[in-house]
């Protein structure tokens, strides 16, 4: 399979998808910044990254806003970009906010839902809230703006797939016209029934902050004062999915060499085949490299400290053993992603000595991506 950076060349927006904590967050960001390098302008959609990595890239605690990094950071770096690279942080709660503006029919029904107590504590609360304003936020920026190229970030999530269903799975619930049917006090065990069902206990402690009464009241007021904007939500909903599924798009699988992590980029990179989504490459990231040429055989003990020039009880035995200990794992990582490595143009990324959380960093990220 031909590289990675080949594959994204013509790319205008870039999703980075994968199970927790393998380096979504990293690669997007790295994948920004090597088109700035190259003379994009870039908007990096970041979603929480970590504090230091944030700071690098000029995002303070307001960082919602679309922020470009400044030049005296690259130069810092030793970067020079000949593009420019902005970077954000997505705000769920905002985004929300400003779908339910868009949408609302009157200033007073849009008041109404942003001031309904169940809708606040939903918004952030919500299981798949914060993948589907992912995708709301990458539709309104990919619209609205100029970027040669968009990198979203998504969720750190323990199930990579609801990326994709979070949208329909809310969106039915919202706009389910048996909804204030279960409203009724005779149906309150069915209620609690399709709570659960909705989004599992994160939906639970948010209701469990309400008594009964206050609940019901609330959730019908935001029931009611929801019906109606179903369509819009829906059709937008639709248009972001065509955005997802455009041939300029391309979905970038990013995987660590755990069992977990390649099983996920796998179910990940058959679902989006099948759904007809770009699939633009995968990465296998933190994989362990190889320090010595195949083939070479290994240097035992003597050896090592006859070279280092050691008489016994020297650093020779760790060495050995360090190095043994590095070839096997490296052997067993690359198996681990070997299969993932045949789905589609990649690059595998060795563990860089240090986090990923400085411009110089990601710059060093950005280069093994090249390949
Ligand atoms: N190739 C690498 N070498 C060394 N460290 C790395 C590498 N890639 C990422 N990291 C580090 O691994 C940690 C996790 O990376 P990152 O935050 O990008 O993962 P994530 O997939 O976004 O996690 P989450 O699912 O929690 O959002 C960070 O500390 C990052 O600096
Ligand atoms: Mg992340």
């Amino acid at each position: 399979m031909a590289g990675l950076a080949g594959a994204l060349a013509g790319k205008r927006v870039l999703v980075c998808v994968g199970a927790g904590g393998v380096g979504k967050t990293s690669v997007a960001a790295a994948l920004g910044l090597a088109r700035a390098l190259e003379g994009g302008k870039v908007l990096v959609c970041t979603i929480d990254p970590a504090r230091r990595l944030a700071t690098a890239l000029g995002l303070d605690a307001l960082g919602n806003a679309e922020t470009r990094v400044p030049d005296q950071a690259f130069a810092a770096a030793g970067l020079h970009p000949r593009g420019q690279l902005f970077a954000m942080m997505l705000d769920v709660k905002r985004t929300w906010d400003d779908l339910v503006t868009r949408h609302a029919p009157t200033a007073e029904r849009r008041d109404r839902i942003l001031r309904n107590r169940l809708y606040q504590q939903m918004s952030a609360a919500l299981a798949g809230s914060q993948e589907y304003m992912a995708t709301e936020k990458l539709y309104e920026l990919a619209t609205d703006r100029d970027y040669d190229l968009i990198v979203l970030d998504t969720p750190p999530t323990a199930h990579a797939l609801d990326f994709l269903d979070a949208p329909d799975r809310i969106l039915d619930f919202l706009g389910d016209d048996q909804a204030p049917l279960l409203l009724s006090p005779a149906r309150g065990a069915r209620l609690g029934f399709r709570l659960a069902q909705l989004g599992g206990s994160l939906v639970v402690k948010t209701l469990a902050r309400f008594t009964g009464a206050e609940l019901l009241h609330d959730l019908g007021d935001f029931l009611a004062s929801f019906h109606g904007m179903y369509e819009g939500f829906k059709a937008r909903a639709a248009a972001v999915h065509d955005l997802l599924a455009r041939p300029t798009t391309g979905f970038v699988l990013v995987a660590s060499a755990s069992e977990r992590a390649v099983a996920e980029a796998r179910s990940l990179h058959d679902r989006l085949a099948s759904e007809g989504m770009p699939i633009a490459g995968v990465v296998a990231n933190r994989v362990t490299a190889s320090l010595w040429p195949a083939g070479r055989p290994r240097p035992g003990e003597a050896e090592l400290a006859a070279a280092l020039g050691e008489a016994e009880g020297g650093l020779a035995p760790g060495l050995a053993l360090a190095i043994d200990e590095n070839e096997r794992m490296a052997a067993f990582d690359a198996a681990a992603v070997a299969p993932l490595l045949a789905a589609a143009p990649h690059a595998v990324v060795p563990r860089l000595p240090g986090d990923v959380h400085d411009l110089a960093g990601l710059a060093a990220l950005a280069e093994r991506l090249r390949g």
